[in-house]
């Protein structure tokens, strides 16, 4: 590995586990941003990915401990899934309090505020969640007490992956999402050889649906775009390849999505999210330059990997707490104080950079361990 600092890296993993445990809700949710007024809930997006950052540090319990959690809101809402297949049957008109939520207490109520909350992706990342926690702990089938809330996750993304939403960050809520339906069409994968034959089959056959529909909508020019109908991209496209192998790193359209989003939104060392972001200016966001990090390390390309998780360790305030973004470039310097106005400072801790932060250099750490070329097993060509 190249020359960090090394005591810095370690101290840092350290504290970021014990972060993400101590901010672990003993009902098994995760807060997202502590000290953060608006982010006081659990999103199942961050989670899934923060309950993976701890299953990679073995901390296991814990990571059961959030897919139980989760499994029962999903039981929870049994009967508005229900009541949603009958809604889209009859063709009726949806609202946001038809289907199911992004974020929800730490308790697991509903978010009734009126924030969007219509974004399907972190159902997708649960299922491909629960499978990551199957192979870690080698098991070939799903805990008794976690299938009915597989089951039900697979039958609502079925519902819905046709229906527009909010993108995974609360924006363009009429659109479709690429990497929402990256997220949907990868959790199905995932989860696919875990399910009986006819549940099965209706995963395989939606995620070759949800496939299907990205390649005939992505741009002439042969790229993914950040929603249908739109000509530019978004860093959370990376999720169509890494970790939801949807298309595989060596797609023709996947390198080009790659190509523009470092060509536009890789700067200084650090990923925005994209190009017409104002949130906080739009500045550089930990938990994109990790996820571009990680399709760094799956696609032998250490040394750029290795920059991006320097760069996010380099951005620890003097607790070692890694915030949601930096400002050190940003799109639009002038938004930066009407949002700090609205709602103080960028939120740090961000549970979410700590968990991309773990994930990033347990990956390095795996791929220097095992040698190269360990993802091709995952990579099935399409
Ligand atoms: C982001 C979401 C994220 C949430 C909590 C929002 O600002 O748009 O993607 O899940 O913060 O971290």
């Amino acid at each position: 590995m190249k020359q960090f600092d090394r005591d810095r890296l370690l101290t840092m993993q350290k504290d970021s586990i014990d972060l993400l445990l101590t901010h672990q809700h003993p009902s098994g949710s995760f807060v997202a941003g502590p000290h953060f007024s608006q982010y006081m809930y659990c999103w199942l997006r961050d989670s899934a990915y923060i309950a993976y950052s701890l299953l990679l540090a073995h901390e296991t319990e814990s990571t059961e401990r959030y897919i139980s959690w989760a499994a029962q809101i999903l039981e929870k809402n049994e009967e508005k899934i229900k009541r949603l297949a009958i809604l889209i049957l009859q063709n009726s008109p949806l609202e946001d309090r038809d289907l199911l939520g992004a974020r929800f207490s730490l308790e697991g109520e509903d978010d009734q505020t009126d924030w969007p909350n219509y974004q399907p992706d972190g159902y997708g990342s649960f299922l491909w969640l629960v499978t990551q926690y199957l192979e870690a702990t080698n098991r070939q089938t799903i805990p008794l007490e976690w299938e009915k809330a597989v089951s039900l996750t697979v039958q609502y993304i079925v519902l819905v992956w046709k229906l527009p939403s909010s993108d995974c960050w609360e924006e363009f809520p009429d659109k479709h999402h690429v990497s929402t339906l990256a997220c949907l069409a990868g959790g199905l994968r995932a989860i696919a050889p875990y399910l009986e034959r006819e549940e099965k089959e209706t995963a395989c056959t939606t995620e070759t649906a949800i496939r299907t529909y990205i390649l005939a909508h992505a741009e002439k020019e042969g790229y993914f775009p950040k929603f249908i109908g739109s000509s530019f991209v978004d860093s959370s496209l990376v999720w169509l390849s890494t970790p939801y192998h949807v298309f595989e790193s060596k797609h023709p359209f996947m390198e080009k999505t790659i190509d523009l989003i470092e060509a536009g939104l890789l700067h200084k060392g650090g990923t925005q999210r994209y190009t017409e972001d104002t949130y906080y200016g739009g500045g550089l966001w930990l938990p994109l330059s990790g996820f571009l990090g990680w399709h760094y390390v799956e696609t032998d390309r250490l040394e750029e990997a290795e920059n991006l998780l320097g760069w996010i360790v380099a951005q620890g305030d003097h607790l070692g707490h890694l915030p949601e973004q930096v400002t050190t470039f940003t799109n639009n310097n002038s938004m930066i104080s009407p949002w700090e106005e609205r709602w103080g400072a960028i939120a740090c801790p961000l549970l979410w950079s700590h968990a991309m932060f773990l994930i990033l250099h347990f990956k390095i750490l795996q791929y220097n361990s095992k040698g190269e070329k360990k993802y091709e097993k995952e990579n099935v060509p399409r």
